[in-house]
């Protein structure tokens, strides 16, 4: 897949701006608060149906009107696809191919993304529910179903839940437990094939950006020698206590490793944004080689945090990928791309394309 063209009306500062992109590389050069990081947050709400920074569609929204639009085209081998994204007063209303969709998880598979900004080191460094979505995005792409068995199991949780907050007596909690029990192994089966998947990937990402072993641990989110239904079952009373559900793949995490320490406490920022990086082109690696087809990595400012040598690593290996990618800078760096990048300016909300 690549996005081949973006059209923004209304979007944070972007009033009107429209981009031809390359299905290779492109960078957006501006000064601050000229409106690059808003261009990318616009190309990643297409393909997501949400902001990657967590913003309210409100802050979104261009002061003073109501709504804003954003339409894109992109191709998927021969496939021209259309993707149109309103969000307002009305709500989220998404478009593929020119049909309204229920939900964003049409976005999600005409334009499978992935994003690293200045902020991408809270994938190391932060809770752990950045790393599960982290997980739960390569099973999206590569295990047919699994959004399904996600949504179903976090209905339930959140049913569960409920009745835990109102003091439901235990044994009215049976139908939730087994739903929970039978849904959460099949989430923690389809993580676990996933991160077997993606380990040879992430360990020669790891290896190229750091120079050093990194490797992890995947906890599933309850006792090791349970099955999930004798975990549930166990937590019954620290459930009621807490009010909520404390053991299940909700609560799963992925401990890191870099050079055998823990990367979480251990290592630099810089490092942290480094094994990030490791952690999502590992990811994009596995779900292009699933899909047969370049994704589409969104690069914003990565000059930020890194020296020279680090940025070079991280440029040589995602090249390498082979994606499509749209990168922003505060100065053009002649040293970014190897190969010449389809240029655009940014001023003040003006989009121009260069050259
Ligand atoms: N809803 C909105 N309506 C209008 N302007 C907005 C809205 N949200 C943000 N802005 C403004 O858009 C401008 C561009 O922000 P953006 O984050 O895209 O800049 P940037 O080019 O990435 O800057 P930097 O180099 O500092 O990262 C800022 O001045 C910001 O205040
Ligand atoms: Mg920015």
């Amino acid at each position: 897949m690549a996005l081949t063209s973006l059209k923004c009306t209304n979007f944070r500062c972007l009033r009107s701006a429209e981009l031809d992109f390359s299905p290779d590389n492109n960078l957006i050069v501006g000064p601050n608060a000229s409106g690059k990081t808003s261009i990318l947050e616009a190309v990643a709400y297409l393909g997501r149906g949400r902001s990657f920074r967590g913003a309210t569609t409100r802050e979104l929204i261009h002061h003073d009107v109501k709504e804003f639009v954003l339409f894109g085209r992109a191709v998927k081998g021969t496939r021209k696809i259309t993707l149109g994204v309103r969000n307002g007063q009305a709500g989220l209303e998404v478009h593929t191919d020119g049909e309204k969709r229920k939900s964003a998880a049409s976005l999600a598979e005409a334009l499978p993304l992935q994003v690293i900004d200045p902020d991408v080191h809270k994938l190391v460094a932060g809770g752990p529910e950045d790393r599960r979505r982290y997980i739960d995005w390569i099973a999206f792409h590569v295990e047919h179903g699994y959004l399904d068995v996600w949504r179903r199991f976090r209905r339930a949780l959140k049913q569960r839940n409920a009745a835990l907050r109102t003091g439901a007596p235990l044994n009215s909690l049976a139908s939730w437990d087994r739903e929970l029990a039978t849904l959460g192994n099949q989430i923690d089966v389809a993580r676990k094939a996933m991160l077997e998947i993606t380990r040879p990937a992430l360990l020669a990402a790891g290896e190229a950006l750091l120079g050093s072993p990194v490797d992890f641990e995947y906890q599933r989110g309850w006792a090791a020698d349970r099955t999930l239904a004798e975990a549930i079952a166990g937590s019954a009373a620290r459930d009621q206590q807490a009010g909520s559900s404390q053991v299940g793949p909700h609560r799963a995490d992925l401990r890191l490793r870099y050079d055998e320490r823990q990367a979480r406490k251990m290592v630099s920022r810089g490092q942290q944004k480094l094994l990030a990086c490791a952690l999502i082109l590992a990811a994009v690696e596995v779900v292009q080689a699933h899909l047969e087809q370049p994704l589409l990595l969104l690069l914003d400012d990565p000059v930020a945090e890194l020296d020279s040598n680090s940025l070079a690593r991280l440029m040589e290996r995602i090249e390498g990928l082979g994606c499509q990618v749209i990168a922003t800078t505060l100065e053009e760096e002649k040293s970014l791309f190897r190969q010449t990048p389809q240029l655009f300016h940014v001023e003040q909300g003006v989009v121009s394309e260069a050259g």
